[in-house]
């Protein structure tokens, strides 16, 4: 007999699965859906289980992996390390850490020493507030300065970055935001950042998927040195963090300090998980990063038709699996602000963030196309706007796409 606890936990499960996994349309920006595939593996008992490279002597022996029992999940880690290089274009790849966060300190701590100063584009332009002043850098001794970013979809003026880096000689610049829907001028900003000696270190959590799809931009093909981040946001893989380099000797320096400075155990589960999602991309990716971008600019347009108002329109809104809502008109035409609009959705399952971002990826994985966005767009604006039931609609519409596509 389960005990009480036990029933509790299950019926959360089933309850959260009945509502996120079968009646929920899910527009979040960071989050996906992976194959049956990739929870199979996420489930196995890969995820019990311990392999760690070594390069020591014991009792005057060579000992190169500390524990027995570890000869499929050595290859199994080769596979995703190769998949995950080939994907970004690098020489060589890791897929140890954890998540995307735990990837940016994987890769800073090792390439800046305490005291270095990088630049990155801050949380009130629409940057990770990770590397805001108060996060990363107080813990890891840098100093944060801005990248300065222009207009409602963050643009960056070439000319002024440039003129910055070469003025500042930052030991880094970082790339890469959490609202994110226009590629960087990577060429330019790298020929500025390389002339000092600096490096160019490009945070993809969020565009992971379009960059491996070939959509988007290829940060390391275009001049960054290394590229990280995210695996499970517009990337289809488990939650998690992968780094890619354009030299061996780069990434080689990475992995030598992150074992038993920032992790040791690398979750197998999730690394075989993740090698599954990376041959879905293999195989996929192209098709779905293509849709997933013409899904969101879809989307924008099917709102503003609907009155709900989006940044961006002379810049066709997006180029990334993100769309911005224009807070400021939203409130003054509506009353109403992002979050309050957020949880008048909520509350017809139809899930977007408070603070006004709206993504197609999970949509597109689950079947979504271009075509059914004025219907959706219909929904937001009934719901959101007029505060009407549109939640039956919703939860049938969701019904009917049962087998995930691109898997
Ligand atoms: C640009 C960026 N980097 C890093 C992260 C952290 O990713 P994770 O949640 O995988 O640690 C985020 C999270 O949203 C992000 O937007």
């Amino acid at each position: 007999m389960p005990s009480k606890g036990e029933l509790r936990l299950q019926r959360l499960l089933a309850e959260h699965e009945r509502w996120r996994s079968r009646e929920s349309l899910n527009l979040l920006a960071s989050e996906n859906l992976s194959s049956p595939s990739v929870q199979r593996y996420l489930s196995s008992d890969m995820g019990r289980r311990y392999t760690l490279e070594l390069d020591q002597v014991l009792h005057g022996e060579k000992v190169d992996n500390g524990y027995a029992g570890t000869r499929y999940l050595d290859e199994v880690e080769g596979m995703a390390r190769s998949l995950a290089a080939k994907l970004l274009h690098g020489k060589r790849a890791s897929v140890k850490p954890l998540s995307g966060h735990v990837a940016a300190l994987c890769v800073l701590a090792p390439l800046l020493p305490r005291g270095a100063r990088y630049l990155a584009v801050f949380p009130e332009q629409g940057g990770y507030d990770g590397y805001a002043p108060a996060y990363i850098p107080s813990v890891l001794g840098y100093t944060a300065r801005e990248l300065p970013v222009h207009g409602p979809l963050h643009e960056v003026d070439v000319e002024e970055v440039t003129t910055k880096i070469r003025r500042e000689k930052p030991e880094a610049v970082i790339l890469g935001q959490s609202y994110f829907v226009l590629p960087y001028p990577v060429r330019p900003i790298a020929d500025a950042v390389h002339e000092h000696g600096g490096k160019l270190l490009y945070d993809a959590s969020h565009v992971m998927g379009l960059v491996m799809g070939g959509e988007f931009q290829d940060p390391l093909g275009e001049g960054a040195d290394v590229v990280y981040g995210s695996t499970h946001k517009s990337f289809f893989g488990p939650q998690g963090g992968i780094i890619a380099a354009r030299d061996i000797e780069l990434l080689d320096r990475i992995e030598a300090y992150m074992t038993w400075r920032i992790l040791d155990n690398a979750h197998w589960n999730r690394i075989a998980a993740l090698t599954q999602a990376l041959l879905e991309m293999e195989r996929y990716g192209r098709a779905y990063a293509s849709t997933v971008v013409v899904n969101a600019r879809a989307l924008a347009s099917e709102l503003e038709a609907q009155g709900i108002p989006v940044l961006g329109a002379d810049l066709g809104y997006t180029r990334s699996h993100q769309v911005f809502l224009d807070g400021a008109t939203l409130k003054a035409r509506h009353g109403l602000a992002p979050p309050g609009l957020a949880r008048r959705l909520e509350r017809q399952d139809i899930l977007i963030d408070l603070v006004g971002r709206v993504g197609t990826a999970e949509a597109t994985r689950l079947g979504v196309r271009k075509t059914d966005m004025p219907e959706i767009a219909r929904w937001i604006h009934s719901a959101g706007i007029l505060g009407k039931p549109v939640k039956a609609q919703v939860n049938a519409f969701r019904r009917r796409f049962k087998r995930l596509r691109f898997a």
